[in-house]
């Protein structure tokens, strides 16, 4: 008998706001952190923005015209806060609503569920400005003003809400690397401190969400990369476990237990760069913990970990955003462990790992240590697409990478795993944050690049390819 998936399991693609709409200073709109941090010379591709995007703002009824048509079940895309609370807080903009309100509508005709995620990393700028947004402990009852309002708003329409998207990467980008806002440096203490109040203002959400919309579903997104240590040696075995208690469990733990795991905390208490956690925070947390509906997985690759002296690699070092494969650095914690890369395995053009089966490791890790349904929020390849001069974009490179991911997700579900949905990254083409716009991932082509372009939209061959897996429930895909 052909594998399928469970019935009514939800076959999605997902988006960011900014990285689609465009329209960044339209209708009333606020600015994010990321309208201003684009203009600082050097901090992305060729200086590209989003600006305008791929335009989704203006043409989101052709985008989801598309979706109805391929069958798509779920779409999950972000709502920009400084579009609704164009100060963050205080009065709200009414045109920017109505946006959402239409686009939630369209999807909801077309029998597309919308699956909504509250921050995909674009902050009011006037939170900054006020009081270093996620460095103030202020920034929580804001953010659960913000949520609040919007689960108000669309209520009965949206059942599928994702908190934050890769808390682990935007603070970790914002205060550690300096690649994303607010562009700060080896701030580790600010951190852990900022991903303390981004844990309280998640979970006081997940709680609100409760009163507000009981029935509905609400969980976190996490990029997560298992780790596989590099051999036997006990060293390395060491710091693989080491390596999950910072990397990994830090966050998971406390989305699903509400605690950091102790190892960790020791760790960094140790260093002097733990967060100060009252008794309150811990109630709020193991509150929001038991609350929560899923585990949100944004999974791409997985990583190797090695011992690492205590006179080795640190935590910067260059990254891949120009897809010169091999062009990114090795990094990692001095004492602790290293990310080498994994010799059994392809690459994408940006230095990404290529590991199907890892997407069924991360899912059987996350069964057996929490016991939670899964939702992958996202899973795609980053690749130079091309369009022929018959507007046909050959992307079989995609199917493939596609096609053995979903394999290995349906032998997670055989395996025991509860999985509610499988969300490619992306539906169109976007901005790849740091990467420009010559990294494309959808299903549909965008005609435009660095400089600009038409933005009509093509369908790609995985476009069609999607289409049978999602019409077949999974049965198309091939071992
Ligand atoms: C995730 C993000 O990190 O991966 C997306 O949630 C992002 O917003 C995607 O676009 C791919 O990363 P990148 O850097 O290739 O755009």
């Amino acid at each position: 008998m052909e594998k399928t998936m469970p019935k009514n399991f939800l076959w999605g693609s997902a988006s960011a706001a900014y990285q689609i709409e465009g329209a960044y200073n339209e209708d009333g709109k606020g600015l994010s952190n990321w309208d201003e941090f684009v203009k600082i010379p050097g901090k992305t591709y060729k200086e590209t923005t989003g600006e305008l995007a791929v335009d989704h703002y203006h043409r989101f009824k052709e985008d989801v015209a598309l979706m109805a048509e391929m069958g798509l079940k779920t779409y999950r895309f972000s709502i920009a806060w400084s579009r609704i609370f164009p100060n963050g807080k205080g009065e709200v903009n009414q045109a920017s609503l109505r946006f959402y309100e239409e686009l939630i509508d369209e999807c909801l005709k077309n029998n597309v569920e919308p699956m909504v995620t509250l921050y995909h990393w674009d902050l009011p700028q006037a939170l900054e400005n006020e009081y270093g947004g996620w460095e103030s402990p202020q920034v929580i009852d804001d953010f659960v003003n913000y949520a609040t309002y919007l689960f108000h708003a669309f209520k009965g329409k949206v059942n599928y809400w994702i908190t934050v998207n890769e808390q682990n990467i935007f603070t970790n980008f914002g205060w550690m690397n300096g690649m994303h806002p607010p562009g700060k440096h080896n701030e580790e203490k600010l951190y852990y401190q900022v991903n303390h109040h981004v844990f309280l203002a998640h979970a006081k959400t997940v709680i609100a969400f409760k009163e507000i919309i009981p029935d509905g579903k609400i969980g976190a997104s996490f990029a997560y990369s298992p780790s596989y240590a590099v051999d036997c040696q006990p060293v390395n075995a060491m710091a693989k476990v080491d390596y999950d208690n910072l990397k990994n469990y830090w966050w998971m733990d406390v989305y699903a237990y509400g605690r950091y795991p102790r190892n960790g905390y020791a760790y960094l208490d140790k260093k002097g760069v733990a967060p100060t956690v009252s008794q309150e925070d811990t109630s709020v947390l193991k509150k929001a913990a038991s609350l929560i509906d899923f585990m949100g997985v944004n999974y791409y690759q997985t990583s190797v970990v090695e011992y690492n002296p205590i006179d080795g690699v640190t935590q910067s070092g260059e990254m891949n955003t120009t897809g010169k494969k091999g062009s990114g650095q090795i990094t990692g914690e001095p004492g602790v462990y290293k990310n080498p890369p994994n010799p059994h395995l392809e690459t994408t053009d940006w230095d990404w790992t290529i590991d199907p089966s890892g997407l069924r490791y991360a899912c059987k890790e996350i069964t057996s240590r929490y016991d939670l349904p899964i939702v992958i929020s996202e899973n795609g390849l980053g690749a130079f697409d091309e369009k022929t001069s018959e507007n046909e974009i050959h992307d079989d490179y995609r199917i493939a990478y596609l096609n053995a991911h979903v394999y290995e997700l349906m032998q997670a579900v055989e395996e025991g795993c509860e999985v509610w949905a499988y969300c490619t990254w992306s539906f169109t083409d976007l901005l790849s944050w740091l990467n420009g716009y010559q990294k494309r991932y959808g299903f549909v082509y965008v005609d435009r690049d660095e400089e600009g372009g038409s933005l009509d939209r093509y369908k790609k061959d995985s476009y069609y390819w999607y289409q049978e897996v999602i019409r077949t429930n999974g049965a198309t895909i091939t071992k």
